[in-house]
């Protein structure tokens, strides 16, 4: 029995390994077995595990600071919130600084409120924001045995604009979407439903809250998925890869959101820890110009798995190093063949394959990933019998 079965209070069920080391897109577990990792933490490790940048900054900032609370001004956080402004689309220019993307659901849900005074949020069924009570108000699923939660939340297809408009009313705050939705099942927006979602919130003075926790800094190919939809959020949440592992969240926000001076905050967000190590995982991204290599490397993938052209496969939906696999049976017995075969990988509902590798996997990592996920997927037959 390992230890965190005896004494963890367990929300996951596990896979059957314990990991204790990484190197880029490799794992090993306790007894040296080396992975391809197609889950990057759960689309976090996007410049790779032990990325020895992020490690140095954060070892040197060790030494100098690791807490400060936001009552005070800080020299690194100041300089991230500078890089953030910098590097999200245009219109937003500042940034409150938490520890998760689901904390940055919680405040960007907050700020809506106070913008507007109304309570209404619009999201998308399937969509995915976030376990506390606030975000998972706005999540589709995994609210059965929760409610009631926040009143005003409803729920619409995604990419279906009519849908969407005719369940606007006078106390919508705020629409709330994924540019590609992650958990799911890797579907992305279409950029006409994007771009009509925009002009709708414009003309009727309502927020647009993209939620880019799992497709922000270059998972899909730019180093935010809605610079491929060419429109900018009110409010843009992100969390997973910002800090190369070490926990971090942030909300971006345009002009048009009021101050919440007193009304919000957060002991840790925006330690000089976690800036130092988002600042370093922003310039890594950007120094090896990341966004391009996912692009490259998702198309790479994708095509060699339409290329094998395999019968239990439905559907390939990819952006960059976002992959869903759609299969026409049960995805879990796949993923743990995979395991067999030493890869990691997701699933993103239940008949949905997630891949989201930290976007420095090598083209011989690559080639390895493609060949051992094309025999595994066509050793079953559509009954799900191997
Ligand atoms: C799109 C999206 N939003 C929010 C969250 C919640 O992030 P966290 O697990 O850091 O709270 C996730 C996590 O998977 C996510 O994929």
């Amino acid at each position: 029995m390992y230890l965190e079965q005896r004494y963890g209070f367990e929300v996951y069920p596990k896979r059957d390994i314990v990991i204790v080391r990484g190197e880029g897109a490799l794992l090993w577990d306790d007894q040296g077995t080396e992975f391809i990792d197609c889950a990057s933490g759960i689309g976090v490790a996007s410049v790779g595990h032990a990325n020895p940048v992020v490690a140095k900054a954060i070892a040197d900032q060790s030494q100098v600071l690791i807490t400060c609370p936001g009552i005070f001004y800080n020299d690194v956080r100041g300089v991230l919130l500078e890089k953030l402004v910098s590097i999200t689309p245009p219109g937003l220019s500042r940034a409150f600084l938490c520890n998760s993307g689901t904390e940055a659901m919680e405040a960007a849900l907050k700020f809506a409120r106070i913008t507007t005074g109304k309570t209404g949020f619009i999201s998308a069924m399937r969509g995915f924001h976030g376990r506390t009570m606030g975000a998972l108000s706005a999540t589709y699923k995994y609210r059965d045995d929760f409610e009631p939660l926040l009143p005003g939340h409803k729920f619409v297809p995604f990419n279906n604009f009519k849908k969407l408009c005719g369940a606007l009313d006078d106390d919508t705050a705020a629409i709330v979407l994924e540019v590609v939705q992650g958990e799911g099942g890797v579907r992305p927006a279409d950029k006409s439903y994007m771009q009509s979602v925009r002009r709708v919130c414009d003309e009727k003075n309502i927020l647009l809250i993209l939620d880019e926790v799992q497709t922000g800094f270059a998972r899909t190919g730019r180093m935010f998925a809605c610079e491929h939809m060419e429109i900018c959020p009110d409010i843009m949440t992100l969390a997973k890869a910002i800090a190369g592992g070490v926990p971090m969240g942030a909300v971006m926000c345009s002009n048009r959101i009021s101050s919440s001076l007193g009304k919000h905050g957060s002991t840790f967000g925006g330690n000089p820890l976690a800036c130092a190590a988002a600042l370093a995982t922003i310039g890594y991204i950007e120094e090896h110009k990341l966004g391009d290599q996912a692009t490259e490397k998702g198309r790479m993938i994708r095509e060699y798995i339409d290329a094998a052209s395999l019968p239990c496969v439905r559907e390939v939906r990819q952006m960059g190093l976002s992959i869903g696999i759609e299969l026409k049976m049960k995805a879990r017995p796949v993923i743990e063949a995979l395991l067999e075969k030493n890869i990691l990988a997701l699933p993103a509902g239940p008949t949905v394959i997630r891949l989201l590798p930290p976007l420095v996997i090598t083209h011989d990592q690559i080639d390895r990933l493609v060949r051992r996920l094309v025999e595994t997927i066509s050793a079953f037959r559509l009954s799900g019998d191997k």
